[in-house]
């Protein structure tokens, strides 16, 4: 059955964003060629992000949605007219996830940030976890987990690093 991947860049503190929603902290770091990010995004064909995570990205590339050839579901309990390229998700995540994976197709690249994926955490929905580390501590910021009640068992399924980033890669235990 395809899978729900995490893939995202966090500070060594756990970080995923400021407060401020800047990524300066990570786009500043010395990386290798893409950092890893071409090779992923082939083994996927569905994105699936927060609604705050959303409107940054469309922010950043000026109003151009960057992933025209993959099915994109955003996450938003609020009313929001769908786009010719995403379709906006209000009901039950889990069910909702449940069906996604029952279709065929390649994995399921869920971006962040992180209050959407604390409901992921918390329900299970999440396979693996490709988290690549910046060498910075924020010291503050929008956690890649937040606090809850919640537990994750992980297996180690290989590091590698691209120059100053070392990325790790887990298969999340069910
Ligand atoms: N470092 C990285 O690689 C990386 C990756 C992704 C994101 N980010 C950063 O993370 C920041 C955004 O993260 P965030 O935690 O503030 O926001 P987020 O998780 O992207 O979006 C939060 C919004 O998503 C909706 N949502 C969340 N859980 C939901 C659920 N269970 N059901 C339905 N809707 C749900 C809600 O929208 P409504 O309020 O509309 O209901 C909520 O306000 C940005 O700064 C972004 O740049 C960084």
């Amino acid at each position: 059955m395809r899978k729900v991947v995490l893939f995202i860049a966090q500070s060594l503190d756990g970080y995923i964003a400021t407060h401020d929603d800047s990524l300066d902290w990570l786009f500043s770091v010395e990386g290798e060629g893409d950092n890893g990010y071409a090779e992923f995004f082939s083994t996927v064909d569905t994105v699936l992000m927060g609604k705050r995570t959303y409107d940054w990205v469309m922010q950043q590339e000026n109003g151009v949605f960057p992933y025209p050839d993959k099915k994109c579901y955003i996450f938003s309990k609020a009313d929001n007219e769908d786009t010719e390229y995403v379709t906006f998700i209000s009901g039950d995540i889990s069910q909702f996830i449940t069906n996604l994976k029952k279709e065929e197709g390649r994995d399921i690249w869920v971006v962040g940030g992180g209050n959407l994926l604390h409901s992921f955490f918390k329900e299970g929905l999440v396979d693996e976890l490709r988290i690549t580390v910046a060498p910075r501590v924020l010291g503050d910021g929008i956690p890649l987990f937040k606090k809850g009640d919640y537990h994750l068992d992980l297996s180690l399924s290989g590091t590698r690093t691209f120059n100053q980033f070392v990325e790790l890669h887990y298969e999340v235990l069910k």
